[in-house]
């Protein structure tokens, strides 16, 4: 098992993934271009040549990263995969310079466990809500906000 930078010939591995937990409504579609598009972005779990975890790190601002599209493939969860696709993406970001990190997600407790903290919607920049008047759910999508301040 490694984790590592996506490629290009993960995408469609990457949008099973999400795919099957947004039917299941707990997490957003993302279409296959947007995956493409974002492909920077993404890490990944292989193992024996198959994707069974995936996340992305996106920078919205200075010095506040978000995490998105984060997933485990059924069957493989409760097994510390999300926790090592976390502590990564958080690793991405201290690279970056970046050591704000904040989530949307309808799995605060996971969040809370890696050292989240709840926030007031209010106090992302109105820039990331903007994103959100896009969204077919918008405005009860039920997602919360959680940030991270990473230690320097
Ligand atoms: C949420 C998700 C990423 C967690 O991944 P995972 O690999 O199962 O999580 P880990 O094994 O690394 O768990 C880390 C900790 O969080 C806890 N945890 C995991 N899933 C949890 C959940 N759904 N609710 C509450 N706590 C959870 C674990 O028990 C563990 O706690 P511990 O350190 O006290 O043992 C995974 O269940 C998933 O892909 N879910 C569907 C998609 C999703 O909800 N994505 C979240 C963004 S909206």
């Amino acid at each position: 098992m490694k984790i590592r930078a996506a490629k290009v010939s993960d995408v469609k591995e990457i949008h099973k993934i999400v795919e099957y937990y947004a039917d299941n409504k707990e997490m957003l579609h993302r279409p296959l271009n947007a995956i493409y598009e974002n492909i920077q972005e993404f890490v990944v779990v292989e193992e024996n040549g198959e994707i069974i975890a995936c996340g992305a790190l996106h920078v919205a601002w200075e010095d506040l990263a978000e995490i998105k599209a984060l997933a485990v493939v059924n069957g493989q969860t409760k097994k510390g995969l999300g926790r090592q696709i976390v502590d990564k993406l958080e690793q991405n970001a201290a690279d970056l310079g970046v050591n704000r990190i904040f989530t949307l997600t309808f799995k605060p407790i996971f969040f809370e466990k890696l050292g989240y903290k709840l926030i007031p919607k209010e106090t992302l920049p109105h820039k990331i809500w903007s994103e959100c008047i896009n969204c077919h759910l918008f405005p009860d999508c039920g997602e919360v906000p959680l940030l991270k301040e990473l230690k320097k």
